[in-house]
């Protein structure tokens, strides 16, 4: 790991790299189209899945391995569980959802440069199972912090990530030979993309919003009433605006591996700790919920 990563720092990153960490997790996004047809460098693979591996993990367990899976004819085989998998599903979807629901593209296993699977193993802490004995799941947990860890490198690498759930795991075991023992956690389609959306395909497809954060803001005890001032301030902070539909790799100010320009101005507007918005962005955002960078808005 480069020195300048690991050097103590007494408060927290500089501002730029504050900057960095809020902008990758505010424009990632779950890619199912848009995927190039470019390989992704093994250096540029090499460090998304040394960022996962360095999660959060229950005893430090690790549970994680990496399946990289680039054969096209297995892919296809994925991809039919997918399809199986969907049309399973489908009868559980509201009537009235099951048309869009049908319309909606939900993975890009074959157009990305290759899918990775992600999964835990169970018994990777056996005999010592240090945070496990009362909650034995949290070895899953773990591995879902890796897959985040790797979804938001992947972005700040301008590489696109999507997640795959809509597979019968028994069948996806038995396809890749994952063993009894080893729960495959994550599926997800990895590529170079053409752009990323500016908010989640199903908010733009009408499936679902982002739900108002204050309203999930809670005091003391669960339903519990309080914390206005924290909500009043959560929610200044939740504005959205009108934010380009796209983000393209080269509105990309992070990634090195793309073509780069600067970011556009309301970029730098992210400085969490200078955001000033007007009353009408404040009203649109309680209304709204969403947050969507670069759409904060600085008065
Ligand atoms: C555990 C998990 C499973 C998911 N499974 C799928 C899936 O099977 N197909 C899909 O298109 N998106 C899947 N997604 C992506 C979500 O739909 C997406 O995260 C959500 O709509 C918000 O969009 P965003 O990630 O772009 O912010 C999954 C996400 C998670 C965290």
């Amino acid at each position: 790991m480069p020195e300048h990563m690991t050097a103590a720092i007494d408060d927290g990153f500089d501002q730029n790299a504050r900057d960095a960490v809020y902008r990758a997790m505010f424009t990632r996004r779950d890619v199912r189209s848009h995927f190039l047809p470019t390989a992704i460098d093994d250096d540029v693979l090499a460090r998304l899945l040394l960022a996962a591996h360095h999660a959060p993990s229950v005893g430090f367990m690790q549970p994680w391995n990496f399946i990289v899976i680039r054969d096209i004819e297995r892919r296809e085989r994925v991809r039919d569980l997918f399809l199986a998998a969907r049309e399973q599903e489908l009868p559980a979807i509201e009537a009235e959802k099951q048309a869009l629901y049908r319309k909606l593209k939900l993975e890009g296993i074959c157009e990305s440069a290759l899918n990775i699977c992600i999964t835990c193993d169970r018994q990777r802490s056996k005999g010592s199972p240090l945070g496990r004995w009362h909650n034995p799941e949290m070895d899953l947990y773990s591995t879902v912090c890796a897959v985040q860890n790797f979804w938001l490198a992947a972005r700040a690498e301008g590489v696109g990530v999507g997640w795959v759930s809509i597979i019968e795991a028994e069948a996806l075991k038995r396809l890749l030979a994952i063993p009894d023992h080893v729960t495959p956690i994550a599926y997800l389609c990895v590529g170079r993309v053409s752009e990323f959306a500016s908010k989640p395909d199903l908010e733009t497809h009408g499936w679902g919003r982002r739900l108002p954060l204050p309203e999930l803001i809670m005091s003391e005890t669960f339903s519990g009433e309080g914390e206005t001032q924290l909500k009043s301030t959560v929610a200044r902070l939740n504005t959205v605006s009108a934010a380009p539909d796209t983000i393209r790799p080269a509105d990309q100010g992070v990634a090195p591996a793309v073509p780069q320009r600067e970011p556009p101005k309301e970029a730098s507007a992210l400085s969490l700790s200078s955001l000033n918005f007007d009353d009408a962005s404040v009203n649109r955002a309680s209304q709204a919920g969403s947050g969507t960078w670069p759409a904060m808005v600085l008065k």
